[in-house]
């Protein structure tokens, strides 16, 4: 039986600062429930005859397909909504089309360009609303990387993740307020160039204190990475920055996550992970990387035994599941 605190129903998902420390754990415990009942070959019902609009601006590869099949596990439908197939945002104002969407979906996924759109899909339309990646943050991506550190540690609390390369993207945002809500010890290492806010740093580091943990900003790679548990990375231009691959690319290279830092953490070969959100550019064979070459990571760590990104990847599923279950699913429909 799968059941969930009735104060998540309803919720919606904007940044991370959306749930409680404690919800945000509570999400990830569903989420690993959600998982265990799959992979026991039992069938749920808990989304049946619900409605889901996925609003895509940017592409996407696993929460697109997360969505639909988180949807479809549980008796929904998610229906993907991408580009110009509709007058979103060009013939009809955000707030207009929240209004008629809000009538006929029981909850949105926005990916795209601006939060504020994610704001106001959730002002106007009365019904639930996640953030699937804005250009500040990434939190439904966060949920599934504590659960994947969670599968691997048990108890998150305590250990130390280092975030490498941009350090004021999406996913750095919201992974830092997500392991100060989590109690890990966060280190964000990146060159001057591409610090975090100021402010975002101050609030995590405030959230995080709360658990005895710690939030720190680090230039060094060699001194921030000595006893990380995890290394996490991201791709050095995210989406809608191209015109800044040049200068990344210069910027970044000695952030690069290879089998040096791996062993300057002083954990490699034992209680260390790397994770990435993906895509990620660990060889040539990819269009973007083709003449580069591996970008963030290299391609021994991101094949190496502890690297845990494919089932990360699979975690945005359980945990997207999650979301949709504990905001509008139905308790007795197991
Ligand atoms: N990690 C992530 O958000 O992947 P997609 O861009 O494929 O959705
Ligand atoms: N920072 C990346 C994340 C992709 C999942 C981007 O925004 O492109």
């Amino acid at each position: 039986m799968i059941t969930w605190n009735p104060a998540l129903r309803g919720r919606q998902l904007r940044t991370m600062s959306d749930f409680s420390d404690e919800e945000m754990m509570e999400i990830v415990d569903l989420a690993i429930a959600l998982k265990a009942r799959k992979d026991a070959g039992v069938r749920g019902d808990l989304l049946r005859r619900r409605n889901i609009a996925l609003i895509f601006e940017k592409s996407s590869t696993r929460t697109r397909n997360s969505c639909v099949v988180a949807a479809q596990d549980e008796g929904g439908n998610a229906q993907y909504l991408g580009g110009h197939d509709t007058h979103f945002g060009h013939k009809e104002s955000v707030k207009d089309s929240a209004r008629v969407l809000g009538r006929l979906y029981d909850g949105i996924l926005f990916r795209g360009y601006r939060q504020d759109t994610v704001e106001q899909l959730a002002k106007w339309s009365g019904v639930p609303v996640w953030n699937g990646l804005t250009d500040e943050s990434h939190p439904t991506q966060i949920l599934a990387d504590l659960m994947t550190l969670k599968q691997a540690f048990g108890d998150v609390r305590g250990r130390k993740l280092v975030y490498m390369g941009d350090g004021r993207n999406n996913v750095a945002n919201s992974l830092m307020m997500g392991c100060a809500k989590a109690g890990v010890h966060y280190v964000n290492c990146t060159p001057k160039e591409l610090l975090p806010e100021p402010a975002l740093v101050a609030k995590a580091a405030e959230i995080a204190a709360r658990h005895g943990a710690t939030v720190a900003v680090e230039s060094d790679p060699a001194t921030a990475v000595r006893g990380a548990n995890a290394l996490y990375t991201d791709v050095w231009v995210s989406m809608g920055e191209e015109a800044k691959t040049a200068e990344r690319l210069r910027l970044l290279r000695p952030y690069q996550v290879n089998m040096d830092l791996c062993r300057a953490t002083g954990n490699l070969g034992g209680e260390l992970v790397f994770l990435h959100c993906l895509p990620a550019f660990h060889d040539d064979q990819t269009e973007v990387s083709k003449d580069t070459g591996a970008q963030e990571v290299a391609d021994d760590v991101f094949e190496a035994p502890f690297s845990r990104v494919f089932d990360e990847a699979e975690n945005r599923m359980h945990t997207i599941k999650a979301l949709f279950v504990s905001a509008i699913g139905d308790p007795a429909a197991g």
